[in-house]
């Protein structure tokens, strides 16, 4: 396994799993991203982000945005450690980094915790059955 810097090949893949539906919902931010989008955003951030590859194939992403962890594995290369390589290679890089995580996301808080991790806060926001935005502060 190796972890290799987002470079512009990669831009697509990241985008393709991060809307990806069999992974979406682990996320706290669902919107969907246009290739266009995603050009944009990753010119911005391509050095915060890196990809993790397995005999040269694309099996997961990692990046730190303003200190926030953004990670995902490919649902063909998850429960092989991919995420957890990632991360250890991530804090040697931004060892401030946090990971703000969804409290039904079991996956992702074993992931933190198994590495090392420990929870600190919880954000309480009021019921909002079937909405979309979980976790973000709601607008007055
Ligand atoms: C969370 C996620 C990144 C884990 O990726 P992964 O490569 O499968 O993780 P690893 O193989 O490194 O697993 C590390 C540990 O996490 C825990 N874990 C991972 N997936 C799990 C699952 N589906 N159920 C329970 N625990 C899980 C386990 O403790 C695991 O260790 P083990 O396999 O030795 O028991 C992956 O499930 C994913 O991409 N989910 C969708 C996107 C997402 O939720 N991202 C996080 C947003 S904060």
């Amino acid at each position: 396994m190796k972890l290799e810097p987002c470079t512009e090949p990669f831009w697509e893949f990241v985008r393709a799993l991060r809307t990806d539906p069999r992974v979406i919902g682990g996320f706290i931010e669902t919107a969907d991203v246009t290739p266009e989008q995603q050009k944009r955003y990753m010119a911005a951030h391509w050095q915060n982000y890196f990809i993790a590859t397995i005999d040269g194939v694309p099996a997961g992403f990692i990046g730190s945005v303003d200190g926030d962890i953004r990670v995902c594995t490919h649902p063909d290369f998850q429960r092989r450690g991919v995420a957890s390589f990632m991360l250890r290679e991530l804090m040697r890089r931004f060892p401030d980094a946090v990971g703000k995580v969804k409290m039904e996301n079991e996956a992702s808080r074993k992931l933190f915790e198994a590495n090392g991790f420990r929870p600190r806060y919880v954000i309480y926001e009021p019921d909002q059955q079937g909405s979309r935005r979980c976790g973000a502060v709601p607008n007055d």
